[in-house]
This record gives C-alpha cells, sequence and structure tokens, in this order.
C-alpha cells in the first residue's frame, strides 16, 4: 500500500490506470490549487515548513519529515488497505458483502453524507487563514500548517470519492466545495460550525480540540460504512486527525500552564491583573470553552432525526465504534433517552434508538471530549490552584435540535430570558473578551522564542529541539 509518488497526483489507488478519473482529477487539481492559494494560509507561499507527509497508509508511513512550500504539498488519495472478504456489519443488509460501488437507492444519500463532510475541510483552512500573522511560536506556526494541508488533503479524500463513484453529479460538487465559502453571506459552507471565525489563537486551539474532535466521530461513524471505499477512505483520515486534536489539547493546556505561572508569580486571581501581566484569566478560558463546546456538539444534528434512522438501517453510517458494540447491530426494539424541556424544566424521554442516533453519537463525543479537561485540570492543580473547567450542561447554549427553543445555564437550568441576559457575559465569551485576547495576539517568530500567554510545550516536532526552525520564511 505505499504511495505512488512518481505521479501527478500522489496516490495509492492505481489511478493510472483510470484514465477517466485521472483526466477528471487532473482537471480539478488547479481549481484547488488556485482555491489554496487564494484562501490558504494567508502570505505563507514561499515559505518552506517542515512538515510532515505520508508516504505509505502503514504506521510508519508518516515517518517523512521535511521542508515544504505548501502549495506544492503532494496532496493525493490514500485509502486503507481493503479488508478481504468484509461483509456489512450493521441495518438492514447485515451480512451481506460491502459494496465497491454506490447503489442506486443510496446514491442521493452516500453523496450528501459525502458533500457534507468534504465541505468542513476546506471551510476550517479559510477560517484559520489569517492566523498565521499572529503566530505565538514557529512552533505553533508550523502545527497550524500542518493542520491546513491535511484538511486540505481531506478535501481531497471527499472530492476523490465523488469523481470516482458520483459521476457527472460527482465533479459538480467537486467544483462547489471549491467556491463556497466559509462565512460568506451568499454561499457558506454547509454548516454553522464552520461558518463562524477563528479569530485567534486560544478559538484555534479550542476549535481543534473540541471541533476536529466532531470530525473524529464523524469520521469513525463513516469507517463503519458499508460502502468500501468511504470507510477506507476515512479509517486514512482518521490518523490524520489525531494530530489535530494533539494541537489543540496541548495548545490550550499551554495557555492553562502559563496562566497559572503568573497567578502564583502575582499570588492573584483576579482577572484584571492577570490582564495587565498578559495572560488570559481562567473564566475567560471557561468561556471560550463553553462557546465552542456547545457550537461543536449542534453539528451532530437533531436529537430525533429520522434520516440518522435512515443512513444506520441503509448501512451507510455506522455509530462510534459499532463493532465493539454487543447489540443486535439493528436496533430492533431498543429506545435512547433524549432530552427535552417540558416547562420549566428538562426531562428524558424514550425515543426508538435508530432516531436517536445523532444523540448517540453526540454523547460518545461527549464523553470523549471530556476526558482532555480533566488533564487541563490536572494542569491547574499541580499549581495548587482552586479553580477547575467544566464542559457545560449538553441542553446549554444550543441552536439545533429541540433544546435549541430554550434557554439554558451551563449547569444545565431551564433559565428565563431575564436571567440569559444577566448571566450571557459569564457564560460566553464577550466582545471585551474578544478584544482582549485579539490584544494579545502578536507575531512571535524567532525559534525557540514565545509569547508571554503561552508556554512552551514539553518536546519538539519529530524529535527535534524546541527552538528548532520550524519555518524558513524566506
Ligand atoms: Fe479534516
Ligand atoms: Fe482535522
Amino acid at each position: 500500500m505505499s504511495i505512488d509518488y512518481s505521479e501527478k497526483i500522489p496516490n495509492n489507488v492505481n489511478l493510472s490506470e483510470d484514465r477517466t478519473l485521472k483526466r477528471a482529477l487532473e482537471q480539478w487539481q488547479p481549481n484547488y490549487l488556485h482555491w489554496w492559494r487564494d484562501m490558504g494560509p494567508e502570505g505563507s507561499t514561499d515559505y518552506d515548513v517542515y512538515l510532515r507527509t505520508a508516504v505509505s497508509v502503514d504506521p510508519q508511513g508518516w515517518a517523512q519529515f521535511g521542508y515544504v512550500k505548501m502549495p506544492e504539498y503532494r496532496w493525493g488519495i490514500f485509502l486503507n488497505p481493503g479488508e478481504k472478504d468484509r461483509k456489512i456489519h450493521f441495518g438492514d443488509h447485515k451480512g451481506e458483502p460491502v459494496w465497491q460501488d454506490v447503489p442506486g437507492e443510496h446514491r442521493a444519500n452516500l453523496r450528501r453524507i459525502i458533500v457534507t463532510q468534504g465541505d468542513t475541510e476546506p471551510a476550517s483552512v479559510e477560517q484559520q487563514r489569517h492566523l498565521g500573522l499572529t503566530c505565538p511560536s514557529q512552533y505553533d506556526l508550523r502545527n497550524l500548517f500542518q493542520v491546513n494541508v491535511e484538511e486540505g488533503r481531506h478535501l481531497w479524500a471527499m472530492v476523490y470519492l465523488l469523481h470516482k463513484y458520483f459521476g457527472r453529479d460527482g465533479r459538480e460538487e467537486g467544483e462547489a466545495l471549491l467556491e463556497r465559502r466559509s462565512g460568506n453571506q451568499d454561499n457558506p459552507r454547509i454548516l454553522q460550525a464552520f461558518n463562524e471565525k477563528t479569530p485567534d489563537w486560544l478559538s484555534f486551539f479550542m476549535f481543534t480540540y473540541f471541533t476536529d474532535r466532531d470530525g473524529k466521530f464523524q469520521l469513525c461513524a463513516l469507517a463503519e460504512s458499508s460502502f468500501d471505499p468511504l470507510a477506507r477512505t476515512t479509517k486514512f483520515m482518521l490518523t490524520e486527525e489525531a494530530h489535530h486534536m494533539f494541537v489543540g489539547e496541548s495548545g490550550v493546556s499551554r495557555v492553562i500552564q502559563r496562566t497559572c505561572q503568573v497567578m502564583n508569580e502575582l499570588k492573584t486571581d483576579d482577572p484584571g491583573r492577570l490582564r495587565a501581566a498578559g495572560v488570559i484569566d481562567l473564566p475567560t478560558i471557561q468561556r471560550y470553552l463553553n462557546f465552542h463546546f456547545s457550537v461543536t456538539i449542534d453539528l451532530f444534528g437533531a436529537d430525533e432525526s429520522s434520516n440518522a434512522a435512515t443512513f444506520y438501517s441503509s448501512g451507510l453510517k455506522g455509530r462510534f465504534e459499532e463493532g465493539k458494540r454487543t447489540d443486535d447491530h439493528q436496533l430492533r426494539g431498543l429506545t435512547y433517552k433524549v432530552l427535552h424541556a417540558e416547562g420549566d424544566r428538562l426531562a428524558e424521554k424514550d425515543v426508538p434508538m435508530p432516531n436517536a442516533l445523532n444523540e448517540v453519537l453526540r454523547d460518545d463525543y461527549i464523553r470523549d471530549s471530556i476526558g482532555g479537561v480533566e488533564r487541563w485540570n490536572k494542569v491547574i492543580e499541580k499549581a495548587g490552584i482552586p479553580f477547575r473547567l467544566k464542559v457545560p450542561h449538553k441542553a446549554f447554549n444550543r441552536k439545533i435540535g429541540s433544546l435549541a427553543g430554550i434557554k439554558v445555564s451551563p449547569d444545565g437550568r431551564v433559565v428565563h430570558d431575564h436571567e440569559w441576559n444577566m448571566s450571557v457575559e459569564q457564560w460566553l465569551p464577550t466582545d471585551e473578551d474578544r478584544a482582549f485576547v485579539a490584544s494579545l495576539m502578536g507575531r512571535v517568530i524567532e525559534p525557540g522564542k514565545f509569547a508571554n500567554w503561552i508556554a512552551p510545550p514539553a518536546i519538539g516536532i519529530n524529535r527535534q529541539p524546541v527552538a528548532f526552525e520550524y519555518v524558513r520564511f524566506n
């Protein structure tokens, strides 16, 4: 499964044997590069960046690190090896062989799933395109760029599926993926979290921790798919996603570490004094966390969804770790508890499990995201500071599903407009918070130097020193 880099489009799918597909992708490639130059990391075209490039899809395949100019990054098509005699393992078709092609009756739904996933990839690059101008260090700048080129590759992964399996419709979708723009009024990205701004590095770290983790869960569900090329594609994407979440978790952790250090030096928890000392106070970090968590869990969709049921029963999209679950993988007679508002309080009701699968995935996601928050709390605890970060209640600040119409505090109380309006400044980042965080964002690019508001990492990338020259600016 090694990757053929002699081709114009690196791949491990024998692209040279499929001339029509090769031609279609080679026509898309310059449009992609045009999009990258337009909407990719601002001003970065000539930088030599110390990036990893996949040389094969096995775990050792990431070993190749070297300086690359980003527009010359070897974006390509990498699928995990197929499993021999793989069988559909959930839904109505359970036990039948997996599909190597798209069944006609599932074509529209599969296309929609692939386009929706594909749309998030360039969207995040667009959201992050100005961040390089305010990087806190070369190390962080390099990590940003690594995330960006890999999101670009994820777009390639989805466009490959569209071109290969969806004919002209697929090619048109491939073009549209390069035309929508994050935050654009007339032609926005499909999902709302991908139209929000990522204006500063605290937002970036929160985004890569929370929102890239949504990516992980969506990809895990698609890695179960009966459409085998989709399963194999998403499995490889997951190996890339892990790094993105590392960037987020370690980034937030280093912000917290630096804040705690200054809190102890100044012996204060007063946000005003800490801000004057140039670090981000913990309550502000909590508000950013509340925002990114709540916006991200909306991405899982409505809590009751007949689409989710259809995607599962028809075998298009499984559950997280479907193979490890011990039920019948058809969910017959099973129910799941879903929250809704009953007057002034939240109440649970039982919903047929297939219709609650968005909620099931959301709850799996929530369990997973709590882990890193606990590790952040360890940093605060170790500094001897009596403050704990917490993910807000899942009904807090929701815009999608049955919880969208009500106002709920981070601790899970239904509140009236009056209390919401009185308290929202303690719960979500205010304009003032954002302006303060923005005011800290200066550009630090001397190797080994870090902005005042963030601690250096414990180790560098690929066993290089922290002070390594990760980016050459030319
Ligand atoms: Fe991605
Ligand atoms: Fe990602």
